[in-house]
C-alpha cells in the first residue's frame, strides 16, 4: 500500500492520463482521487463518472452538456462532465463499458481539447487531466474489438495497478486500523482480539476493501464489547443456504420459503444475507448464459440496466 501511495504522489504532480487497474473494491476510486488531491489541480473540481451507469442515449448530453433548446426536454442550459471538470480532473470509472461510438466521441474531446455542447455552435476549449479505471483487462478488451485502440492508448499513458487484497495480506491490520478509527463511535476505537485478526488476514476477501470495510462495519453491530472477537465477522462469501439453490432456469423465479429462512442462524444480518443470495442468483444466471448479460437479465427477469446496476452494487464481474 505504501508503495502504491508513493507512486500516486509521483504521478499525481504530471498531467498525463493515468489508467488505474484492480479488482472492484481494491480502492480504484480512492487512488484517483489521491492522484487529484496531491496534484496542483488539488483546489480544482473532481468529476467521477460512472461510465457503465449512463444510458447510452443519455451520454453524448451528460459527457458534452446541452444548450437551451437543443432536443425536447432542454429547457435549460446545462453542464457536462468535461465543462465541469475544466482545470481539474475528470475521472472515467468503468470505462470499459463505454459503447464505441461514445470512445469515438470522447476520444476526439480530450485530443482536440475544445468540446461543443449539444447545440451549441462554437466549441470551448477545455482542460481536463483524464483519469481512468476499469476491473477489466483493457487490453483484452480492445482485442476482442470492444474498446478502440487509439482511445486506449490516451488513457493508459501512466498504468497504475492496484493488487487484490489477497496479494497483499500485510496491509489488512493497518487497513483494519484506518477503517476503525473512521467508524468509530465515541468512546475510542474499538480493538480487533488476535483470534479475530488471523480470520481476517486468512480470509480472501473477494471483495476487496470494500468488502473488509462491511465485515468491520458488520462486526462492529455484533461486538459486544469494546473488542471485535471471530464470533463477530460474518464473511460476505459465504455460500447461501442449500435451500435456496437454484439449478435450472424455472427454478430462479422460486423465492426463499419460510422452511429456508428458519435454517439461518441468528443473530444474522438482514440486509447482508439478502445481498449474498442476490449475488449467488446473479453469478448463477452468468454462468449459465455464458456471461451474456442480456441473457442473463431475462433469465432474473430484470432488465439489462437493472442487472448492470446490482452488479455492480455488489461488486459482481463476468469473470467471478
Ligand atoms: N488504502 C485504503 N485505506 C482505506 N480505505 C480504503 C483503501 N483502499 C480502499 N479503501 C476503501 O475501500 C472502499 C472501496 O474503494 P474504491 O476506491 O471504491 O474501490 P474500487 O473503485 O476499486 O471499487 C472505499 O470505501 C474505500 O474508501
Ligand atoms: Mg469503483
Amino acid at each position: 500500500m505504501q508503495e502504491v501511495r508513493e507512486r500516486i504522489r509521483k504521478l499525481a504532480r504530471g498531467t498525463a492520463s493515468v489508467a488505474i487497474y484492480g479488482e472492484s473494491g481494491s480502492g480504484k476510486e480512492l487512488a484517483a482521487r489521491d492522484i487529484h488531491t496531491h496534484s496542483p489541480r488539488a483546489s480544482q473540481p473532481f468529476i467521477a463518472v460512472n461510465c457503465g451507469a449512463i444510458p447510452e442515449n443519455l451520454m453524448e448530453a451528460e459527457f458534452f452538456g446541452y444548450r437551451r433548446g437543443a432536443f425536447t426536454g432542454a429547457s435549460e442550459e446545462r453542464q457536462g462532465f468535461f465543462h465541469a471538470a475544466h482545470r481539474g480532473t475528470l475521472f472515467l470509472d468503468e470505462v470499459s463499458e463505454l459503447p464505441l461510438s461514445m470512445q469515438v466521441k470522447l476520444l476526439r474531446a480530450i485530443q482536440e481539447r475544445r468540446v461543443r455542447k449539444l447545440g451549441a455552435q462554437r466549441e470551448d476549449a477545455i482542460d481536463v487531466r483524464i483519469l481512468s479505471a476499469t476491473h477489466q483487462n483493457l487490453a483484452s478488451v480492445v482485442e476482442r474489438g470492444r474498446f478502440r485502440q487509439d482511445l486506449y492508448f490516451r488513457l493508459q499513458v501512466i498504468s497504475l495497478s492496484l493488487p487484490p487484497l489477497r496479494a497483499r495480506r500485510e496491509d489488512i491490520p493497518l487497513l483494519c486500523e484506518a477503517i476503525l478509527m473512521r467508524l468509530r463511535v465515541d468512546g475510542g476505537k474499538p480493538l480487533i482480539s488476535e483470534a479475530a485478526m488471523e480470520q481476517l488476514v486468512a480470509y480472501d476477501f473477494p471483495g476487496n476493501v470494500r468488502e473488509l470495510e462491511n465485515v468491520l462495519e458488520r462486526a462492529l453491530a455484533f461486538s459486544a464489547g469494546a473488542v471485535i472477537e471471530p464470533e463477530d465477522l460474518n464473511f460476505e462469501s459465504l455460500t447461501p443456504p442449500e435451500s435456496i439453490d437454484v439449478a435450472s432456469s424455472s427454478d430462479m423465479m422460486s423465492r426463499p420459503n419460510a422452511d429456508s429462512v428458519n435454517k439461518v442462524l441468528l443473530p444474522m444480518c438482514l440486509p447482508a444475507h439478502l445481498a449474498g443470495i442476490e449475488r449467488e442468483l446473479i453469478r448463477r444466471a452468468l454462468r449459465q448464459s455464458r456471461f451474456n448479460r442480456t441473457r442473463a437479465a431475462s433469465l432474473l427477469g430484470i432488465s439489462l440496466r437493472q442487472l448492470r446496476y446490482r452488479m455492480q452494487r455488489l461488486t459482481i464481474h463476468d469473470a467471478d
